[in-house]
């Protein structure tokens, strides 16, 4: 009989508009798999064939009621889970996610108005026990965040929001990392992207303990 795979570790990156998480993604999926581990690099709202059409829908039409909205955040959610995340850490692959349940608790909860237990209802439905074993929540200033997603071009419907809502969301990833303080770990996104991967690293190796 075949020995099965410790089964993959499951790690989320989180935080407000320009905050470096595909920059991060990349680097640390780059790191992890150079270090030996079979690693995944996924996105969300996307990350499955299904899940990438909902993702055109939500940033595609609106402005939705913000229960719909996380709904349709769910929805494609489960699907990549389902389809893509599951599997993947059954096999003993890590992955390394950009965007998470944290997102639709911060956009559509902080930003929007959806209430916490909704929230966790729908978690519940959707992930079952699934959650991630650990998450970095990339923090920086929302106007720097903006300044940097605006010189990237091509704004989405959420970027598009004002001051306020950037406010709201960065203050509820802090706020999500502040009352789990054993899966977060906050990250100061004003710094260089080496220095970012550093910290990431060091969290990561801290938190589920690889050999540094
Ligand atoms: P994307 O272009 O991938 O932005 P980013 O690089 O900042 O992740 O667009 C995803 C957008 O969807 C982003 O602005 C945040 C928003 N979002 C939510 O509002 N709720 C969610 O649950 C998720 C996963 C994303």
């Amino acid at each position: 009989m075949s020995a099965r795979a410790a089964p993959g570790r499951f790690v989320t990156l989180e935080g407000g508009e320009g905050s470096g998480k595909t920059t991060l993604s990349r680097a640390l999926a780059a790191a992890l798999a150079a270090g030996g581990l079979p690693v995944l690099r996924t996105r969300e709202p996307g990350g499955a064939p299904g899940a990438e059409a909902v993702r055109r829908l939500i940033l595609g039409e609106g402005p939705w009621d913000p229960t719909a909205e996380a709904m349709l955040h769910f929805a494609a959610r489960r699907e990549h889970v389902v389809r893509t995340v599951a599997p993947a850490l059954a096999a003993g692959i890590w992955v390394v996610c950009d965007r998470f349940a944290d997102s639709t608790l911060a956009y559509q909860g902080a930003g929007q108005g959806l209430s916490h237990d909704v929230w966790e209802r729908l978690c519940d439905l959707a992930l079952g026990a699934l959650r991630p074993d650990l998450t970095l929540v990339l923090d920086l200033p929302p106007e720097r965040g903006m300044g940097r997603a605006l010189l990237r071009g091509d704004v989405n419907r959420y970027e598009m929001q004002g001051p306020d809502f950037h406010a709201r969301v960065r203050a509820a990833f802090l706020d999500i990392a502040g009352r789990e303080p054993g899966r977060c770990a906050v990250i100061d996104a004003a710094r260089p992207a080496e220095a970012v991967l550093l910290a990431a690293l060091a969290a990561t190796r801290d938190r589920l303990g690889l050999a540094p």
